[in-house]
């Protein structure tokens, strides 16, 4: 408990020192840490020392990552300027087991943003987002409100395909974010539609499950601290998995159809 607490305080300082403005997820990021350092053994108080040490080295890494991955976007003027500069960005692991950047897609005045967690291996292999499965049915559900994958603009939290699709860590989630936040800024889109609980709890900064945030119209603050109308629903990988939701999937795209012929 004591080992816990201490490694709490390492880390509430780097935050604190490192990071001025919001870098998405410190909180989870805090979180993570600290959930890994409850699996550390007792161990000797050298093994303890060498373990706070390398828990303080990967969150000081991990923010100083996400400063890099904020002041890089700044410089973006445009998505094509955005992806080149993910394509060299090396703040994150996940891209050197990736065998492609899965940036976004569609059209870049689209009024719908469709945001998902991150690549399958179909995406990777590709460099497409959703062009599996979860992509077909993504795409069916479109077709069903009237929309074309052209139409809108489709893309992920993450850019790289974690291992064996592995849910992305609080880490990877913040170092990434700025990349995310900074394509909402550039597509200026009226609706944001979330698919799943990490894309979710990443732009909403929420912890809440999908299940109790689907289905509400929710509100993303964007860089400029202008609103953006958000709607959670379940992921299509989920769908797969789970084809009686499809009809709680249907009432949230039917929501999005309505509210963009408000707009
Ligand atoms: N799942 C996602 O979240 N995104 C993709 O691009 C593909 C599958």
């Amino acid at each position: 408990m004591e080992q816990r607490a201490d490694i709490k305080s390492i880390l509430e300082w780097y935050i604190e020192a490192d990071v001025t403005e919001s870098c998405g997820s410190e909180a989870g990021l805090l979180q993570t840490s600290v959930a890994a350092s409850g699996e550390l053994p007792q161990a000797d108080g050298k093994s303890q020392i060498a373990a706070r040490q390398a828990i303080s080295n990967l969150a000081q890494t991990t923010v100083a990552a996400c400063k890099n991955a904020r002041e890089l976007c700044e410089k973006a003027l445009s998505l094509e300027q955005l992806k080149e500069i993910i394509e060299n960005f090396e703040g994150c692991a996940l891209k050197f087991n990736a065998k492609n950047t899965v940036f976004g897609a569609g059209s870049d005045k689209a009024k719908v943003m469709i945001i998902g967690e991150a690549p399958g291996a179909d995406e990777d292999r590709i460099g497409k987002p959703f062009v599996g499965r979860s992509g077909q049915l993504l795409e069916k559900m479109l077709r069903a409100i009237g929309l074309s994958r052209e139409e809108v603009y489709i893309t992920n939290v993450l850019p790289w395909r974690p291992p064996g699709n592995r849910t992305p860590t609080d880490g990877e989630v913040a170092v990434c974010l700025p990349f995310l936040r900074k394509q909402i800024d550039l597509i200026k889109p009226q609706i944001i539609l979330l698919l799943g609980g990490s894309a979710a709890n990443a732009l909403l900064d929420n912890t809440e499950p999908i299940s109790k945030l689907r289905g509400r119209w929710l509100e993303y603050t964007s860089t400029d601290k202008s609103k953006i109308v958000a709607l959670a629903s379940f992921h299509p990988a989920f769908l797969l998995r789970n084809g009686a939701q499809k009809g709680k999937a249907w009432i949230d795209f039917l929501r999005v159809l309505k509210k963009l012929k408000e707009n």
